[in-house]
C-alpha cells in the first residue's frame, strides 16, 4: 500500500466486481440501442475505461473537461475546460463521472449537455459521498457510497497524485492538511 495512504476503502477486487455489475446494467438497459459514453476528464478515466471495456451495446466514447476545484476546496462555479466532439441531439447519453460530492460539476454538467436535446442522459458515478449535495442531483448508476473522508487513486487525485493506485483509499490526514 502506498505509504500516503490511511487505509484501503475499496480493494481492486471490489472495484473489478463494481464496474462488472454497471456495465450489466447499462447493457441490458440499452439493448437494441446504442449510446454514447461522456468520461469527465480527469478523475473518471479508469473507472470509464473498466466499464466501457465491459460494455456489449454499439458505444461512441467522449471526453469533457470541467473543473472547479484547486488542491482541497470548491471554487464555487464550475468551468467548461474541454467541450465533447460528438452531436448527442437524439442520442442516447451517459454521464461517467468519478464521485459525486456537492454535486456542484454534475448539475453544470447535466444542465448544458440537456440544452443540447439528447434523447437520453443518465448519469454513472463510481463513489457517491454520503454528504448533503448543494444540488438537486442523482446518479442513475452508483458504484459505491462512501465516507466523507478524503479518498484518492482509482483516478481520484490530491494535487494530481495517486490517480494510478490501482484501489480506492483514504489520503492520510498530514498530507492533505499539509
Ligand atoms: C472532482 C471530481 C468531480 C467533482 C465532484 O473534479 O472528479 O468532477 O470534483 O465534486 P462536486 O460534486 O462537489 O462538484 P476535479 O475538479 O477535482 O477534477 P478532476 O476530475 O480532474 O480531478
Amino acid at each position: 500500500m502506498d505509504p500516503d495512504i490511511d487505509r484501503i476503502i475499496f480493494t481492486q477486487q471490489e472495484i473489478e466486481r463494481c464496474t462488472d455489475r454497471i456495465a450489466r446494467q447499462i447493457n441490458a438497459d440499452y439493448a437494441n440501442e446504442s449510446v454514447i459514453v461522456i468520461s469527465v476528464l480527469k478523475g473518471s478515466v479508469l473507472f470509464f475505461s473498466d466499464i466501457v471495456k465491459k460494455l456489449t451495446v454499439p458505444c461512441e466514447m467522449d471526453f469533457i473537461a470541467i473543473s472547479s476545484y484547486g488542491n482541497t476546496a470548491s471554487s464555487g462555479k464550475p468551468q467548461l475546460k474541454k467541450d465533447i466532439d460528438a452531436d448527442i441531439c437524439g442520442k442516447n447519453v451517459i454521464i461517467i463521472e468519478d464521485i459525486l460530492d456537492t454535486g456542484k460539476t454534475l448539475k453544470s454538467l447535466c444542465d448544458l449537455l440537456k440544452r443540447r436535446n439528447p434523447k437520453t442522459l443518465k448519469i454513472c458515478v463510481l463513489l457517491d459521498k454520503k454528504v448533503k449535495k448543494a444540488c438537486e442531483i442523482s446518479a442513475d448508476y452508483t458504484g459505491f457510497e462512501v465516507e466523507d473522508a478524503f479518498v484518492v487513486g482509482y483516478g481520484l487525485d490530491y494535487a494530481q497524485k495517486y490517480r494510478n493506485l490501482p484501489y480506492i483509499g483514504a489520503l492520510k490526514e498530514e498530507i492533505w492538511k499539509k
